[in-house]
């Protein structure tokens, strides 16, 4: 009987006991005992043990099985059979095997610094624990574009090079123009809320630059910002939007990737406490009250930083908007609450087990005299937000928007330490390769 053409090792892992198949993959392990010679074989699906028996297997193959080191591409067939001992529970026993691609000695081994590991980032990818992080990052993009797709939101593609900093000048990145400054963008926003004028609801997922000066776990130089602003809406419409975005996703991941939040030990109470839970609103003074019991040294109209948002967040479960912030610590298009003009109708979602923000919303300034009077106090040049205070000139309206660090909603949902493990290539301060 001739195998059919290859199955992923997921697929082989569920077949009978004596049927044939054929995989192709990667030499994950390698271990040679007795008779036999084990390689566990690993491909974007997983890993499944395979075994050639000295004695049985003709003499090619157990040359090829000799031959294949660790890492080496190949071709196996063989049939499947129930062992308690491999993983899974089953092997193939080969009775063919190809290298393809013959792998030098491969650089890791197992307790390499973390240095080493970064500077060979293009070999460490196809660790198993990254390569579960990376197939949950494709599936909360997915679910973050579905979400906006099937919610009848248009997708729009802003431009990277820029003129204007949208989120202040420390962090811009400079590049040079053909002999003009430009910069990197930080932020699409701008360009979104133009966009509403036309399609009201709109959205862009793209990668923004921000010259941290600060090195901290969940700070990336490029990150990845989807971005969604609409027409009509007002803070409060927009949290919804956020609240369900946010849930939706978590629900795909739960759905499709619970294999891989299990291999990464990722506890599942929180995620699945979300999903049940109305998202609840603290205002800043609350927040700040909130600190000060908890013995920070902190009064009204400080920043509340990394630190603080820590301790707010560490012992929940759910993520909680945190809202109303004074506006000398906000960017100047953020509306002003009439009510209190100390104040902004600002918003950032804040994710729980001590991750803090992942999102920062708010709704838009659209009074062309208030908004300009905000921009000169924070001594920034009218000149340079021409268009952008056009759009209040020409029928102007109420409007919301806000920005999510996919990174780090990855970084929470995956519940992992470090930032740069959710992106496969994050760029660092020593080095942009590979
Ligand atoms: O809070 P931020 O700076 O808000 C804006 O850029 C708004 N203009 C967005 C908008 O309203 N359209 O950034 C938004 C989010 C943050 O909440 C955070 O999740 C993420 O972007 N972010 C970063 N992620 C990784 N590394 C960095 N250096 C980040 N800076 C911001
Ligand atoms: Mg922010």
């Amino acid at each position: 009987m001739e195998a059919e053409n290859f199955v992923s090792t997921r697929e082989a892992l569920t077949r009978s006991d004596g049927e044939l198949v054929r995989l192709r993959g990667w030499v994950y392990r390698k271990r040679e005992l007795a008779n036999n010679i084990f390689i566990v074989l690993r491909d974007s699906e997983g890993i499944i043990q395979c075994v050639v028996n000295r004695e049985s297997a003709p003499k090619e193959l157990v040359e090829e099985a000799e031959r294949a080191t660790i890492e080496s591409s190949i071709e196996a067939e063989g049939s499947v059979a129930t062992d308690a001992r491999a993983p899974g529970g089953k092997e193939v026993r080969l009775s063919s095997l190809r290298v393809v691609g013959l792998s030098e000695n491969f650089p890791i081994k197992g307790g390499e610094s973390l240095d080493y590991l970064l500077d060979i980032r293009h070999l460490w990818l196809r660790s198993r624990k990254l390569t579960q992080i990376m197939r949950v990052r494709a599936t909360v993009l997915d679910a973050l574009r579905r979400y906006f797709i099937d919610n009848g939101w248009w997708e729009v593609s802003p431009p990277i090079l820029t003129q204007s900093a949208v989120e202040g000048g420390s962090t811009l990145f400079p590049v040079d123009f053909f002999g003009r400054k430009a910069y990197l963008s930080q932020s699409a926003q701008f360009y979104l809320e133009v966009m509403i004028f036309s399609l009201e609801r709109v959205w862009s997922l793209t990668p923004s630059f921000r010259a941290e000066r600060s090195r901290t776990r969940r700070h990336l130089y490029e990150y990845w910002h989807l971005e969604a602003e609409a027409a009509w809406m007002d803070m409060h419409d927009m949290m919804r939007v956020v609240e369900d975005m946010v849930k939706a996703t978590i629900k795909e991941v739960l759905d499709k990737r619970l294999e891989e939040l299990e291999f990464l030990k990722r506890k599942l109470d929180p995620l699945e406490e979300t999903l049940r839970s109305k998202f609840k609103e603290v205002t800043y003074d609350e927040a700040i009250e909130r600190l000060q019991k908890k013995g920070f040294n902190i009064k009204w109209g400080d920043d509340i930083g990394a630190d603080e948002e820590r301790a707010l967040t560490e012992d929940l479960n759910v993520p909680f908007f945190l809202t109303m912030f004074p506006k000398h610590l906000k960017s100047f298009y953020m509306k002003a609450y009439d009510q209190d003009p100390r104040l902004v109708l600002g918003f950032d979602l804040e994710a729980p087990e001590g991750y803090g923000e992942i999102v920062g919303g708010s709704q838009r300034e659209d009074r062309y005299d208030v908004l300009y009077n905000r921009i000169v106090e924070e001594k920034l040049n009218p000149a340079d937000y021409q268009w952008y205070l056009d759009l209040r000139r020409y029928g102007s309206v109420p409007h919301s928007g806000f920005g999510l660090g996919v990174d780090r909603l990855v970084m929470w949902i995956t519940g992992i330490e470090h930032i740069r493990d959710a992106i496969p290539f994050p760029r660092l301060r020593e080095r942009i390769y590979p």
